[in-house]
């Protein structure tokens, strides 16, 4: 995998930092890695990676990504530095959850989980598309991470297909009704953005689950580190192909049900 350029929203903590760390110790590692975060004062571990990267230059950038303004900046930062090239590989990543379930749910609590969570990484998909197109025109052949990308960090908990009453983990799963729904509709969001776009943008875009990973919100009940799911991820990235554009996979690349 020949990376020229990657965006990782939320990468000051869990996923997203460890996206981070991994790209920029690839054998070819990025030569720019735009980096986001919201808060200033939760970017020492992004600081640390940024200053001891060599090859990659790691570029941090403000964006809540509910917030259209700071989706526009970030553009601007990214076209400034990749000009003609584009942007090669872009990671929705950023998300949230608040546990209630029905019938406590509230209107607010949908709301925040479809603004985070579905509206807020299409709204960079479509503002990082010039960019990704001029990537997807750098090169002819197929489709590719190496060529122009989007990878949505989902989540199975959004697959209406898998989720049954028989659940391991009892009723208590349910109670993150509004990350559930807001997931299963950034799935339906991403796969009419890739039927949109067809094959001929040369733009692939999949939506992957990372496993249930300790991270602050995976919490320490979690199966796997964040070290071994983030590297299942970038080792299948550079397998990912026509075939695998708009669908739902595990970390491996094996296909989810919707
Ligand atoms: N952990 C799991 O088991 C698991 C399972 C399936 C899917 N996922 C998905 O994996 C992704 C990463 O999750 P994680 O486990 O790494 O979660 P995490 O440790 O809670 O980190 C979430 C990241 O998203 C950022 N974020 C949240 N709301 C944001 C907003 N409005 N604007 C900008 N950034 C925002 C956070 O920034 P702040 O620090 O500023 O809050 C943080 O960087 C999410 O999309 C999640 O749904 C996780």
């Amino acid at each position: 995998m020949e990376v020229e350029s990657v965006m990782v929203t939320g990468a000051n903590r869990g996923i997203g930092l460890e996206l981070v760390k991994q790209l920029v110790q690839l054998p070819k590692p990025p030569k720019y890695v735009f980096a986001t975060f919201r808060d200033d004062s939760t970017i020492q571990d992004l600081k640390n990676i940024k200053d001891s990267s060599k090859e990659s230059q790691v570029i941090l950038v403000k964006m809540d990504i509910t917030k259209i303004e700071d989706i526009q900046n970030a553009r601007k930062i990214i076209e400034d530095s990749v000009g003609e090239k584009g942007l090669n590989l872009l990671i929705n990543n950023a998300g949230a959850v608040k546990w209630q379930g029905f019938p406590d749910i509230t209107e607010d609590n949908m709301l925040f989980h479809f603004s985070t969570n579905t509206i807020g990484p299409l709204m960079i998909v479509k503002e990082m598309l010039p960019l990704l197109q001029k990537s997807a025109a750098n090169k002819t052949d197929g489709l590719s991470v190496s060529r122009s990308a989007i990878l949505n960090i989902s989540s199975t908990a959004g697959s209406m297909a898998t989720l049954s009453p028989a659940s391991p983990l009892g009723t208590e799963y349910l109670k993150i009704m509004g990350y559930r729904v807001s997931k299963a509709a950034l799935n339906m969001t991403m796969k009419v953005v890739a039927l949109t776009m067809t094959q001929e943008s040369g733009i692939l875009l999949v939506n992957m689950c990372p496993g249930w990973v300790k991270t602050d919100m995976g919490t320490d009940r979690a199966m796997l580190e964040v070290w071994d799911s983030v590297s299942d991820i970038i080792k299948t990235l550079p397998t990912l192909n026509e075939s695998h554009h708009g669908t739902f996979l595990d970390r491996h690349g094996k296909t989810i049900p919707y």
